[in-house]
């Protein structure tokens, strides 16, 4: 099996990406590439001296119109936060790159993998500047605040996050909701654990949705994470594994939204999101639920 990925912004992101890929023996033929050419080259030439510690690969620095063949091109550019602008405040730099690197994508068949902030929004102009289908184009969206409300419930209360199937459903952003009135572990909802108290819901949200704003205050940027998140969305298409987990694509259908890219529990295929689940809410999680819709539909509408 071929297993080219391509790598679009080796900054921060990027660059943690490629090692979580690297690292996994995800792909062996690894494209990278960065608006400074010499960022991409310095990256390469850096993870291929690491070439005796993973499995065997080789990482090469391309031109955009290089990585037409791979299976699978992660977007990782575009400018980060502050620690205290939200991710839609990004949108208006962003969305000019998202506009640049789509020209050189037309006829991209394989599948795109968005990260770049804001996600949501951005998972959305992508699709719709190069065309490829909305199931090929992923968007890692609330993945990332799925797995930190896991690591946080499983630090309360002394299990490993791997058991806690919790999810983060939303705008990868400040509007993003936590599903408590389905989280279970072993096949018990959470809430009849005697370990857990209420308290903890209100605590636990509020640090899984200032996550990012808190890591960027201390170390200017979020990288480990997200390129652990992606690497793991990537092996997950390319390993055509079918599991699911809560990505942005352009909706079709459930909640009978259309038009918008919000995070829903997706069925991960090597040929894309296969499936979208119409996860159980309680009402006031619906309605939340639907005002990030609302909050991202307007988001889109305001890009010119
Ligand atoms: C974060 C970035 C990836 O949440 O939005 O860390």
């Amino acid at each position: 099996m071929k297993s080219s990925i391509g790598i679009i912004g080796m900054g921060w992101v990027g660059a943690s990406t490629a090692i979580s890929i690297l690292n996994r023996g995800i792909s062996k033929d690894l494209l990278v590439n960065d608006v400074k050419k010499e960022i991409a080259e310095g990256e390469a030439m850096d993870l291929n001296h690491g070439s005796s510690f993973y499995p065997s690969a080789k990482v090469r620095a391309v031109e955009v119109e290089e990585m037409l063949d791979c299976e699978a091109i992660v977007i990782t550019a575009g400018r980060g936060g502050s620690g205290d602008e939200t991710r839609l405040d990004l949108l208006n730099d962003n969305i000019k790159i998202a506009k640049d690197i789509s020209e050189k994508l037309k006829g991209y068949k394989g599948i795109l993998v968005i990260v770049s902030n804001p996600v949501d929004v951005l998972t959305y102009y992508y699709q719709k500047f190069t065309g490829i289908p909305k199931h090929k184009v992923i968007g890692t969206g609330t993945f990332l605040d799925t797995a930190r409300l896991r690591d946080m419930i499983g630090t309360k209360i002394s299990i490993d996050p791997k058991s806690i199937h919790a999810y983060v459903v939303g705008e990868h952003g400040d509007s993003e909701v936590v599903l408590w009135s389905g989280a279970d572990i072993g096949g018990e909802y959470l809430r009849k654990w005697d370990m857990w108290k209420p308290e903890y819901e209100q605590e636990i949200s509020e640090k899984v949705q200032k996550a990012a704003y808190e890591i960027i205050k201390r170390k200017g940027a979020t990288n480990h994470a997200i390129g652990l998140v992606t690497a793991t969305l990537l092996k997950w298409i390319m390993r055509n594994e079918r599991r699911i987990v809560t990505v942005s694509t352009v909706q079709k259908g459930p909640f009978e939204l259309e038009d918008v890219a919000i995070s829903l529990p997706s069925l991960i295929t090597s040929d894309g999101v296969e499936q979208i689940v119409e996860i159980k809410m309680s009402e006031k999680e619906k309605e939340r639920f639907m005002h990030s819709a609302d909050v991202l539909r307007k988001a889109i509408d305001e890009v010119n």
